[in-house]
């Protein structure tokens, strides 16, 4: 059969988590690893009362294709409540898509050349990696410091991409409460990207599911509102605030890019849903959506302070062990000592039946094979302290195994 596949399709792998989740599906396990929304955040009884309506007195509309582009009343429902966060965009810069998965495979269809580079951070989000990859991008990875992706090395990797003779097509980033480490990036930080971006001519895409779930500190503006020239093309997914299954998000770009991503669309799925469109523009429309972040800011926050407890509690910190302190989103991302293989303990601690995803899955050097991220986002708090616990003493063993290793080799 191989003979039959695509160039392309012969170079695209499974994506590891999603093979690794299948072992974490057991009810007996406490599994941290998938980065799922807690389904309890889902509003269910309005989004039935919306669908029963929608469906009764308006099949004709929403039970039929739509535009391309995206639902207009979700659009301005959308672009009206953006205002209220201080974004200004207009429905003509929005094209809605099947979540921000498609986004991010509409950007490598209309804009990746195989060969072009795309920085992104040292680790990033395993899903654009498999998009970009999908799409031939050479993926240069630069690393992350607390305040968001090393700005000096990604310099030092532009000068060495040009010294190449390489296409800089440009870099992708998630400035708010990363997937998969918790970090975000300064403001400072932005600014400056921004201007390297305008100085080497290459474009931001700005993915952005976390930003409405930040539970403390300041909100940091988005880059693409600080953008002036149109190179900032921003991914605005519904499934973390709203529901995951819906499958929509907004794609955000100035108007000379939408007339290629409406054609790389209607190549792929003609429209979005119209149903799952207007159930999101009606909660938008009907119901209170700051009150609803509310909630979910209280429910995560909850759940980290409970992982962030149980951590100091129960790791040994002592020895070399850090962990992010996320002020929002779903993850944090502990380090443990050089040395330690996650990937290798994983089994262990399936034994003991608790579950993450190993670091190396985000990194796109193959580095980071002593670090893992945890997800806090569906586990009970009661849980998350027994999953932690649980966790913390396969560590244990872990580094005794390690001593006991480096004394006999
Ligand atoms: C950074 C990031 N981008 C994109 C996605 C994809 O989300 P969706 O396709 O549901 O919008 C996720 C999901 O976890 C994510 O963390």
């Amino acid at each position: 059969m191989n003979r039959f596949f695509s160039k392309r399709a012969a170079g695209a792998k499974r994506s590891a988590i999603r093979e690794l989740l299948k072992l974490t599906e057991k009810p007996e396990i406490i599994s941290f690893a998938g980065g799922l929304p807690d389904p309890e955040t889902f509003p269910r009884e309005e989004l039935a009362q919306i669908a029963a309506d929608e469906l009764r007195n308006h099949y004709e509309n929403v039970l039929q294709y739509g535009a391309s582009e995206g639902s207009l009343t979700l659009r301005k429902a959308v672009s009206r409540w953006f205002k209220t966060h201080g974004l200004e965009v207009s429905v003509d810069e929005m094209l809605v898509t099947t979540a921000s998965q498609q986004g991010l495979d509409l950007i490598g269809k209309a804009l990746v050349d195989p060969g072009d580079v795309v920085f992104c951070g040292l680790p990033t989000y395993l899903g654009a990696i498999q998009a970009f990859r999908l799409f031939q991008a050479d993926l240069v990875g630069v690393p992350l410091e607390e305040d968001g992706m090393d700005l000096n090395v990604l310099e030092k990797k532009i000068a060495q991409a040009k010294a190449d003779g390489k296409r800089i097509k440009g870099v992708y980033v998630i400035p708010d409460f990363q997937n998969p480490t918790g970090i975000t990036m300064s403001r400072e930080k932005r600014i400056r990207l921004l201007e390297i971006a305008r100085r080497e001519d290459f474009l931001i895409f700005e993915d952005d599911p976390y930003g409405q779930l930040r539970f403390a500190g300041e909100r940091i503006p988005s880059i693409r509102s600080m953008d002036t020239d149109g190179r900032v093309i921003l991914l605005f997914t519904l499934s973390k605030v709203l529901s995951a299954g819906l499958r929509l998000a907004i794609l955000i770009a100035d108007t000379r890019f939408m007339d290629v991503f409406v054609r790389m669309k209607q190549a792929s799925d003609l429209c979005t849903s119209k149903l799952t469109q207007h159930l999101a523009a009606r909660f938008f429309l009907d119901y209170d959506m700051e009150a609803h972040l509310d909630l979910l800011r209280r429910r995560y926050r909850a759940k980290r302070d409970a992982m962030l407890a149980a951590l100091s509690r129960y790791m040994p910190e002592d020895e070399g062990i850090t962990w992010t302190r996320p002020d929002g989103g779903l993850f944090l991302w502990v380090r443990l000592p050089e040395g330690i293989d996650t990937e290798e303990m994983f089994p262990r601690a399936l034994e003991k039946k608790v579950a993450y995803v190993i670091g190396s899955a985000f990194y796109v050097d193959g580095s980071g094979r002593n670090e893992m991220r945890l997800c806090y986002s569906v586990v009970t708090e009661e849980k998350i302290e027994e999953g932690i616990k649980r966790l913390s003493e396969v560590v244990r063993e872990e580094l005794a195994r390690s001593r006991i290793g480096g004394f006999v080799g």
